[in-house]
């Protein structure tokens, strides 16, 4: 199939729209990963930023042999207690060769930046003919957040831009990088996803825009972050109050040439 005819394909948004809390919307959205990866039983699969192991628990159950990577400790852990073969490990810098049948990622390649680094390392832990499937936000996701959170910080002395925590690459540049590792690209979709935000921008910003208010000194935290949060109710707050996440989201399957 030619590239053009993969790209921006229309996808049905079938995910349920309100959940509890933000935390849950990662897993639940991720279950759309785990179907277009198709696990097989006895197969070795890899998740590539398993956080707390809840996708990689689905997996397992299933029949599969999981192996979960994450960079932070306490996440790895989290999996561990989850009944998970978690291992700290970079998503760039795999410690793998031709090791699994397939790799997923769920919300989590855009923080191993830079992003192509991952798929090489992705590349390299696959058997020839390996699948890799994986949903990340894509270039304009959460412009709202991180145009605001940018601001705080460029309005306190520091460059706002230089503390952006993730990479969202077009759908382009994004197949251009599989391409380069040697994947063949089977689908690729970009769609724009509104995500409700129960807790409001506030809370979201103090577990997922962590990394902006890290930059400043602690006693100003709480000051910028409900600043951040006024510039952007102006776009994603509704008038009844409803705060809604700008999501853009890309999701793909491919697989490794066998050479
Ligand atoms: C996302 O899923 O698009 C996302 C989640 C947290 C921080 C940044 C992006």
């Amino acid at each position: 199939m030619d590239r053009q005819d993969l790209l921006f394909a229309p996808i049905t948004p079938s995910q349920a729209t309100h959940f509890a809390c933000e935390a849950r919307f990662v897993a639940d959205y991720g279950t759309s990963v785990i179907k277009l990866l198709s696990p097989e039983p006895g197969e070795k699969i890899l998740d590539v930023g398993c956080g707390d192991g809840t996708l990689s628990r689905l997996v397992q159950a299933g029949g599969a042999e999981v192996v979960g990577i994450d960079i932070d400790a306490a996440m790895v852990e989290a999996s561990r207690q989850n009944g998970i073969d978690a291992r700290l490990m970079d998503g760039r810098a795999l410690a793998f060769q031709c090791t699994f049948d397939a790799a997923f990622s769920n919300a989590a390649l855009h923080f191993m930046r830079p992003v192509p680094l991952v798929i090489e390392s992705v590349a390299r832990a696959l058997k020839p003919g390996g699948r890799f499937a994986a949903e990340l936000g894509s270039h304009g996701n959460i412009a709202a957040i991180t145009t605001g959170l940018v601001a705080v910080l460029d309005r306190r002395g520091i460059d706002g831009g230089a503390h952006i925590p993730w990479d969202f690459l077009t759908a382009e540049e994004f197949c251009d990088s599989l391409e380069t590792a040697g994947f063949l690209i089977d689908a690729v979709h970009t769609f724009h996803r509104p995500t409700p935000m129960p807790s409001g921008a506030k809370a979201w910003i103090e577990k997922l825009g962590r990394w902006f208010l890290d930059a400043l000194p602690p006693e100003q935290r709480d000051e910028a972050c409900e600043e951040a949060a006024r510039l952007m109710s102006h776009t994603m707050k509704t008038a009844r109050g409803h705060w809604t996440a700008d999501y853009h989201h890309l999701r793909f399957k491919a697989r490794l040439a066998t050479k």
